[in-house]
């Protein structure tokens, strides 16, 4: 199956950015949230990020300026913002991005399922739940399937397709087909808790949090620590403040939930997440980043 349009549900953290990675592969996206202003946080990242990937074109000469402000406005103008189901009639592949919990992911795709014609997929960006549980509110729950960015999702290239029990081998097919049509690297993951990627990234954090707890020493420092190292290109906290502490615990509980002492739940951040500190997009987490965006 070939996408000629696309839609995006959620335009938080990922789904400004996720929208953004669509329209620049020339497809029209639509981009769905529940409240307007947070539609509009969505519509500024993409051309935040568009901007700058253009302006980095020009400096290195591939493009001219003239050249650059054409392309950022036909990108823009690909990208419908909308808080009801209007324009998605037409699509061919849905990517959710609402926050993660079971019960508002089902309701997404129950009513998904009504809006959208009976040959589009249905993917979510889910980070570790299962995907045969969305399928279950759909009457396709072969065409669901798991489309995994990473943050930010207009730099990393990666997606993980994750294969729910009733996913059918077309489907997988089309979301790999897909993925490189937006100039992604799919992998294949089974439904296992956290899939790849995540299982790697909270070994490592695991280890680190506990540390912290051990040591005594500051998220400050250690990020300090870590960042001058130059082994990535920020500290780990400081990309939890980023990719959301609500995200970054739910994950952590889950991974917990699912393998055991293997994983490290932080208590501190399970205390900041109780606070209402979930990192850059309410203002404050292990950092205070002014106000919330
Ligand atoms: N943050 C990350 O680094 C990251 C990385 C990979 C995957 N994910 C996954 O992506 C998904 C979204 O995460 P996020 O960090 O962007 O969350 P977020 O909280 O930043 O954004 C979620 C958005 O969904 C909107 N929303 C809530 N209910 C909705 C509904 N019924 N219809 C439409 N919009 C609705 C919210 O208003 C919000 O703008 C989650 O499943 C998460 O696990 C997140």
């Amino acid at each position: 199956m070939f996408v000629f349009k696309a839609a995006v549900v959620g335009a938080g953290t990922m789904g400004g950015e996720i929208a953004q990675v669509l329209a620049s592969a020339d497809l029209p996206v639509v981009l769905k949230d529940v409240d307007q202003r947070f539609v509009d946080q969505g519509l500024a990242k993409a051309r935040e990020v568009t901007k700058a990937q253009l302006d980095g074109l020009v400096k290195k000469e591939k493009i001219t300026s003239e050249a650059a402000d054409q392309q950022l406005e036909h990108t823009l103008g690909l990208i419908t913002g909308t808080t009801e189901y209007d324009g998605f009639g037409d699509v061919d592949f849905v990517v959710e991005a609402v926050p993660e919990r079971m019960e508002i992911k089902q309701a997404v795709f129950e009513e998904l399922d009504a809006a959208t014609p009976g040959h589009a997929i249905l993917a979510s960006n889910t980070s570790s739940l299962s995907i045969t549980e969305m399928g279950a509110a759909t009457l396709r729950p072969d065409k669901v399937v798991g489309f995994h960015f990473f943050y930010p999702a207009s730099m990393m290239r990666l997606i993980e397709i994750v294969e729910g029990e009733e996913t059918s081998e077309e489907t997988m097919q089309s979301a790999s087909n897909f993925a490189q049509q937006i100039r992604k690297m799919p992998i294949r993951c089974a439904e296992v808790p956290g899939f790849v990627v995540n299982r790697i990234l909270n070994s490592a954090g695991s280890e680190i949090w506990r540390y912290k707890d051990e040591s005594g020493l500051s998220a400050q420092e250690i990020d300090k620590e870590i960042a001058e190292a130059r082994v990535t290109p920020m500290g780990p906290f400081y990309l939890s403040d980023l990719l959301g502490l609500d995200t970054v615990l739910h994950v952590a509980e889950h991974l917990k939930a699912s393998y055991g002492d293997r994983f490290y739940v932080s208590p501190e951040m399970r205390e900041l997440v109780g606070a209402g500190n979930y990192g850059q997009k309410t203002g404050k987490g292990f950092y205070d980043h002014g106000e919330a965006q």
